[in-house]
């Protein structure tokens, strides 16, 4: 138990320093070619092992390439995943799903079962510190969509939780993501300044 106290008091500690760099204007994308489809597996095989009750189910391409921070794109991923086992206490399936959509974007679901978000909270569930749930269901501080929402803007994407598009019980989260393969590829055809070669 203290292990985990340790844990998730450093958790909140470096969720609260990214909050304060975001603000603060320091918080910079490393971008690079990534294949996000393995990004998303690894984030589910991750989050499986941390939960007997709830069975993550993924479908996504073999490969699918984007222009991305990956670790941070990653920490996104992460998040919703947490919130999809969080909010749902009751275990079951969550669907994770990602696809390439239009010529050059991505769009990854997470689907969960559980308990929801009533209307009046929706608006707000993207604010700093806000949290749409008693106290029986808080264990973080309301950072993870505050802080997922800048990641994927600083990306070009948009982040959006819906009713499950089934009509079900749960929250359905959504990001779209520009590939910016083009973007990749000019960057690479640039010619770069070679370093000047002094002969003795
Ligand atoms: N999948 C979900 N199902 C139901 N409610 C959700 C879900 N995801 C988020 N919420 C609601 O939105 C609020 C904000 O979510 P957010 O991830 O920002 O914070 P948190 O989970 O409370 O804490 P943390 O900072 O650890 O992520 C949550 O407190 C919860 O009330
Ligand atoms: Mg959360």
């Amino acid at each position: 138990m203290v292990d985990q106290q340790v844990v998730r008091i450093s958790d909140l500690v470096v969720q609260l320093l990214e909050v304060s760099r975001l603000q603060l204007g320091g918080f910079v994308l490393k971008r690079s070619v990534a294949d996000v489809s393995s990004l998303v597996d690894e984030a589910v095989q991750l989050a499986q092992v941390r939960t007997t009750r709830h069975e993550l189910r993924l479908t996504a391409p073999a490969e699918a390439w984007a222009l991305v921070d990956a670790i941070r794109l990653s920490q996104v991923i992460t998040n919703l995943l947490d919130n999809a086992i969080k909010y749902s206490p009751n275990g079951g399936l969550i669907d994770v799903a990602l696809e390439a959509t239009g010529a050059d974007a991505l769009r990854l679901s997470v689907r969960d079962r559980g308990i929801g978000i009533p209307p009046e909270h929706r608006p707000h569930v993207f604010d700093l510190f806000y949290q749409a749930h008693a106290e029986s269901h808080r264990s973080g501080m309301g950072i993870g969509l505050y802080v997922s929402r800048q990641i994927v803007e600083l990306h070009g994407g948009q982040i959006t939780l819906l009713d499950p598009e089934d009509g079900g019980a749960g929250i359905q989260a959504i990001v779209y993501l520009p590939s910016r393969l083009d973007a990749a590829a000019e960057a690479r055809a640039e010619p770069h300044p070679r370093p000047s070669v002094r002969t003795a």
